[in-house]
């Protein structure tokens, strides 16, 4: 049997922290304390204390020690908390078409699921030749397996690799600009546990982002239809979950182009927002991203956190590389991290496995919420309404859509230049798995666990 010390969850874990005597840290003091311990208190002298603890628990979670890797799958998937009909409108997203009808939609007339879409169907050709007239920076495609695999392009610091060094730019998102504000977000979903997720947030009125993969969108549409009807904001996490990097800009596009499309064909609208799977961004990938019209999310980090990482590695307590209290404790580290920054923060957590919803739902938005953290979808907490996460209802003149990188604009070639694609690096992805059409969550699951473990070794888990 697995010896797990079970850290004493309840157990109170106080930043007093003051960044600096003139900064003002606001006071949240904890839920009721735990069995007689006690927040510190606001003493008067200095700044006001912010007390992290993890205490509140929801009453129906399951307990802590259970969350381990083989969980036995006693806390059963419950039903949809709505069903959503062909014409009904979204409440939340101003503007917004009504859902379209989606019983003619028909898995065979998307890629083959996990996989990086092939680049020579006519959808693809189409996007390439929409791009024709942008020039990519001619960075090389990475090698599998981060930064001790690709040890020159992890020193150079002009092609700004998330993935070694935590580097982003201005025009990714990394943060909220609100002190305490916590931009939500679940990854890698729709998925089987995605239900009880909706139905805890919509218990608590809670709203969140989610990066949703298109493999799984084709494969639960009507979870998207509900996520998005609920008020909570879409947003693109790719087509396969490949690290980009290792993509070619033909990948790249058909990665974006058919994640778009997807999630289009389902809700009739589609996100100006995308996540890179496992923050895995350069300059290459954030060109193609800007010429797509999409904006890079990344997760507080580097620059932004005196380069703490804000992952709570709740997906890798399913691979028992990690346990749950194991990831509480990274939780209680990124909370009292975001007190010492000057701005709010991005959180990454996950939907795609029972072990990370339990979590979420039973520890950490219940500590969250009784610390009163403002917690929003990252659309919102840029200050911005929902209707501004999509292309069809975004107000262009308050959030135009991105134009370069960084500050630069995008490079364009001379009219006279064809030839469509501009590949740059070389080669394919090498990372070709076979098209199986097996089991949908197996397949995820197996092709994400081979992905994150080719990343191991870069840096912190993530994904
Ligand atoms: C706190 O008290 C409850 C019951 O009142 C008990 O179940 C729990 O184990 C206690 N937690 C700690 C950390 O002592
Ligand atoms: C959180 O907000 C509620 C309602 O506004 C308030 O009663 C409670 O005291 C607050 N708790 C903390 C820890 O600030
Ligand atoms: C207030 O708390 C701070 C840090 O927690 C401590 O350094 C300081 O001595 C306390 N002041 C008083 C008056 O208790
Ligand atoms: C791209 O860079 C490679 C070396 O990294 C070089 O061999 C190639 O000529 C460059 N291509 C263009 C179009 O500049
Ligand atoms: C490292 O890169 C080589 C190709 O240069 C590849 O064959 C190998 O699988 C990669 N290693 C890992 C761990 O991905
Ligand atoms: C963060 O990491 C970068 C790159 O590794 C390094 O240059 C920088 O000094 C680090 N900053 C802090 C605050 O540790
Ligand atoms: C979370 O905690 C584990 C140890 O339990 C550590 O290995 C990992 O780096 C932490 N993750 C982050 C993102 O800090
Ligand atoms: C920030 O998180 C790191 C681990 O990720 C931890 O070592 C450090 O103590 C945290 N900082 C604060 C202020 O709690
Ligand atoms: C914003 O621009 C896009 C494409 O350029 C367009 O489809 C959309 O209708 C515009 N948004 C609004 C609210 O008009
Ligand atoms: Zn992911």
């Amino acid at each position: 049997m697995r010896s797990l010390v079970v850290a004493v969850v309840a157990a109170l874990l106080v930043a007093a922290q003051s960044p600096s005597p003139t900064s003002s840290v606001s006071s949240i003091s904890g839920a009721p304390p735990p069995n007689g311990t006690a927040t510190a208190p606001t003493n008067g002298s200095g700044p006001p204390t912010f007390a992290v603890t993890l205490a509140s628990t929801n009453p129906t979670a399951i307990p802590l020690a259970s969350i381990v890797a083989t969980l036995p799958v006693t806390a059963t998937t419950i039903p949809l908390p709505t069903s959503e009909t062909a014409g009904a409108v979204p409440t939340g997203v101003a503007g917004a078409p009504p859902l379209p009808n989606i019983l003619g939609i028909n898995p065979k007339d998307y890629p083959p699921l996990d996989h990086p879409p092939p680049t020579d169907s006519p959808e693809v050709q189409q996007w390439i030749a929409q791009l024709s007239n942008f020039e990519f920076p001619n960075i090389s495609v990475t090698q599998t397996g981060g930064c001790p695999n690709n040890t020159d392009a992890a020193k150079d610091p002009t092609r700004c690799w998330w993935t070694c060094g935590q580097c982003f730019q201005s025009t990714d998102i990394v943060t909220c600009p609100d002190k305490l504000t916590w931009g939500s977000s679940f990854d890698d979903g729709p998925a089987p546990y995605t239900p009880n997720l909706l139905n805890y947030l919509n218990q608590q009125n809670l709203k969140t982002t989610f990066f949703v993969v298109g493999s799984r969108v084709i494969s639960r549409p009507d979870y998207l239809r509900t996520q998005y009807m609920s008020g909570h904001q879409i947003a693109v996490h790719t087509w396969s979950h490949f690290p980009l990097t290792t993509l070619t800009n033909e990948q790249i596009i058909a990665e974006f182009g058919w994640s778009k499309k997807v999630i289009k064909d389902v809700l009739g609208v589609q996100p100006i927002y995308m996540r890179p799977p496992f923050g895995d961004i350069d300059d290459r990938v954030r060109a193609i991203s800007a010429a797509m019209g999409l904006t890079p999310v990344i997760w507080t980090s580097g620059k932004a956190s005196n380069n703490v990482s804000f992952d709570t590695g709740d997906f890798n307590i399913d691979a028992g590389t990690i346990s749950s209290s194991g990831v509480l404790k990274n939780f209680t580290n990124i909370l009292r991290n975001a007190t010492v920054i000057n701005s709010g923060f991005i959180v990454l957590e996950h939907d795609l496995f029972q072990q990370s919803v339990e979590l979420a739902t039973g520890y950490v938005l219940p500590a969250a919420l009784a610390m009163n953290l403002s917690i929003q979808p990252i659309v919102q907490c840029q200050h911005m309404p929902l209707s501004n996460a999509y292309l069809e209802t975004n107000d262009n003149s308050t959030n135009p859509l991105p134009t370069g990188v960084g500050g630069t604009p995008l490079a364009t070639k001379p009219p006279s230049s064809t030839g469509g694609s501009s590949s740059s690096g070389s080669g394919g992805s090498g990372s070709n798995t076979k098209g199986s059409n097996g089991d949908v969550k197996t397949l995820s699951i197996g092709i994400l666990s081979s992905m994150l473990a080719a990343l191991i070794g870069s840096l912190a888990v993530c994904c």
